[in-house]
């Protein structure tokens, strides 16, 4: 079966880009990278791109007078690739409302909490100060607001005593490199669907594959 052509959209470090590149290594993983796309000259996943020898591209947001134009130039690039899926791993832009609509149901995001809650930004901090005691990692679909969408994977991780934000998002990150593949394969099943923007499996019985939760 042809393997689902992925555009992965970064911004920095790359790591859940690296933790993609190594899932597409395997013979029987359902997806392969086409390109990847960084806003930053600077980000260290295109090193990591390179090694891999994936295309990339760096098509700078400073660049560009509006949202518009700079979202028409990555569209036009994912265009050549005949890209089935987009991947926002790490990507610091908001994309305009044009694109997220032109690709509905095809650009999936991985946010570092245990979505609706905590979006935005300073995730990890707010989490400690806010007091509770489990965080995790979240892939949706992507729609105009901000860290919103139908939910299809969750990790669930401790929010142990002592943590600062850099120890909780390490043992997040951790997730997230198991979380991202498996939403993939779950995509390229063809079992998910949306329903009244909620995902559903097709065949699943329970939420069980809907969690990856390393407490059980
Ligand atoms: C990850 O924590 C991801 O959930 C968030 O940004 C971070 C990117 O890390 N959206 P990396 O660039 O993949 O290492």
């Amino acid at each position: 079966m042809a393997k689902l052509k992925l555009c992965i959209l970064i911004s920095g470090r790359g790591s859940n880009l690296k933790s993609l590149i190594d899932a597409c290594k395997a013979e029987d993983f359902p997806a392969e990278i086409a390109l990847v796309i960084s806003n930053d000259t600077e980000a260290y996943g295109l090193k990591r791109a390179e090694e891999a020898k994936v295309p990339s591209y760096v098509i700078s947001h400073k660049e560009f007078s509006t949202r518009d134009h700079f979202d028409d130039t990555m569209a036009k690039k994912i265009k050549k690739y005949n890209v089935d899926l987009i991947c926002l791993a790490g990507f610091m832009r908001i994309l305009g409302d044009k694109l997220i609509d032109q690709w509905k149901n095809k650009i999936i995001n991985i946010h570092p909490s245990l979505l609706p809650s905590f979006k935005g930004m300073n995730i990890h901090q707010r989490v400690i100060d806010s007091g509770v005691k489990f965080s995790g990692c979240t892939v949706h679909f992507v729609r105009c607001e901000m860290d919103s969408g139908p939910i299809l994977l969750q990790a669930i991780v401790p929010v142990l005593p002592g943590d600062d934000a850099k120890t909780l998002a390490a043992r997040i990150l951790k997730q997230e490199h198991k979380v991202y593949p498996k939403a993939i394969k779950m995509i390229a099943s063809g079992r998910v669907k949306i329903k009244n923007e909620k995902v559903i499996i097709d065949g699943a019985y329970s939420t069980e594959e809907s969690l990856v939760n390393p407490l059980l």
